[in-house]
């Protein structure tokens, strides 16, 4: 299963977002199932590394997302990805713009897979706020994304992948 983290930046939210699922991936041991990659909607960092705030809350869960260099969302993404989950609202709505007719890559909300509803239903743009905001992003992304790799699994167990 192939799966795009997609922010407005790719330097904060989503980068993030792909070191963690990657990190639970292989803790998990079902690695060898998944491409992750992650892009921004918008275009002002492509080819920057990663915040350095939202770079240093990954590393103290234990993800390096240093290497990582910003991109943006490609046409050509909507047939190499499965998966296109967006943080919020906004991403999602210009993903919806973005996808070629005829695309049969699923878009959507990475918090819709986070359950309960105790974590609302988006990741918050942390850019602009304090270093609270980016210790928020990264538990609202491991709910999402451990969510997300519950259903995912399911879904592959059904189809007999
Ligand atoms: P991200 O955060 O979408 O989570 O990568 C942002 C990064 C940069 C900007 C906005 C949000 N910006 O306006 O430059």
């Amino acid at each position: 299963m192939r799966v795009l983290f997609v922010c407005l930046g790719n330097i904060c939210r989503s980068p993030a977002a792909e070191g963690i699922f990657r990190q639970l991936v292989r803790e998990r041991g079902v690695e060898g199932l998944f491409q992750i990659d992650s892009a921004g909607t918008g275009d002002w960092h492509v080819g920057q590394g990663p915040d350095e705030r939202s770079a240093a809350a990954c590393l103290r869960v234990g993800v390096d997302i240093r290497a990582h260099r910003a991109r943006q969302v490609q046409k050509a993404d909507f047939d190499r990805f499965d998966w296109i989950l967006a943080a919020d609202y906004d991403n999602m709505s210009a993903l919806e713009h973005l996808q070629p007719q005829g695309s049969k890559a699923h878009v959507g909300l990475l918090m819709r897979f986070a359950g309960n509803g105790e974590f609302g239903s988006y990741i918050p743009d942390p850019y602009y706020g304090g270093p609270e905001g980016f210790s928020h992003m990264i538990e609202l992304i491991r709910a999402g994304c451990e969510g997300f790799l519950a259903s995912a699994l399911k879904e592959m167990e059904s189809v007999g992948k």
